[in-house]
């Protein structure tokens, strides 16, 4: 398989769908670079995939910067996006360089993930005149939860609808190379895709979008977080749990370990032994 570039991604626009899994860890980076899905996403997300968190704000740049090493490490040959955590690039333009360069330099990722609109744009020109491209992200922004009042979907007015689709068209001219729309009414979404030249990548955005993107521990059913634009593709957690439940049983009875499981000793070795004894 051949490492896709930003321009591979830009060319499948109005020829194929793009895919795009989360990954945090060898184990899942593996599996997704196994299925050949187009892009990983490094997202902050992690923070409640992996570490336990309600929301993705306590994500740090550290540990965008660890996970998508290992990542990068396992799946060398999909394209990989690593989020840019919350307060890694808003409180100005050097800092959002700053920031960006480490992920770039230090990791393997081949862009980064932004959060947010207009407000957004100098740092998002920044990223791409220094040469690291962008992935913007609208809609539901769960960076912002907490202004949002949760995670809500939005553009759900004909006003809020418009400023989405001004910030998507800024984002582009700014020169993101794709855009992630989360959680925004489906022929929203569909109207933003016609009018962008560059990929939409939808979550929860209907399949108008010229992309989808899923986590993957919603995906495959490890994680109790069931929004309703998510579709569990198998039940990973309950098999895993009845996997572990019947090792217990067989430990308890015996069962585990069989012969099979065990090494042997030569019958010569074990008879000096037992002389030993
Ligand atoms: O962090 C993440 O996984 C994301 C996706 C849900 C788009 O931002």
């Amino acid at each position: 398989m051949n490492k896709k570039t930003i321009l591979n991604i830009k060319e499948c626009k109005n020829i194929k769908k793009l895919t795009m899994v989360t990954a945090y860890d060898a184990c899942s980076a593996r599996l997704v670079e196994r299925a050949g899905i187009d892009m990983i996403l490094v997202g902050d997300s992690l923070g409640m995939t992996m570490q336990g968190n309600a929301d993705t704000n306590s994500v740090s740049l550290e540990d965008i910067i660890y996970h998508t090493k290992i990542v990068c490490k396992n799946a060398p040959n999909t394209f990989i996006v690593a989020d840019m955590p919350f307060m890694s690039y808003e409180i100005s333009v050097p800092q959002a360089l700053e920031n960006a360069g480490k992920i770039f330099r230090e990791t393997g990722a081949r862009a980064v993930k932004i959060e947010g609109g207009e407000t957004i744009l100098p740092q998002v020109k920044a990223l791409i005149n220094a040469g690291i491209p962008v992935m913007g992200h609208l809609g539901l922004t769960p960076q912002r939860s907490a202004m949002l009042g949760g995670f809500k979907a939005q553009a759900k007015t004909a006003l809020g609808a418009q400023k989405l689709l001004e910030e998507a068209l800024l984002l582009e001219e700014a020169g993101c190379f794709s855009l992630v729309l989360e959680a925004v009414p489906a022929k929203i979404a569909h109207v933003i895709s016609k009018k962008l030249s560059i990929p939409t990548i939808g979550i929860g955005a209907g399949n108008g979008c010229d992309g989808q993107v899923l986590v993957f521990h919603d995906m495959l059913g490890l994680s109790d977080f069931k929004p309703r634009f998510v579709k569990k593709y198998a039940e990973l957690g309950d098999l895993a749990v009845k996997a572990m439940q019947e090792y217990a049983k067989e430990v308890e009875t015996g069962a585990f370990p069989a012969e099979e499981h065990t090494f042997a000793i030569a019958d010569e070795e074990w008879d000096k032994f037992t002389k030993l004894q």
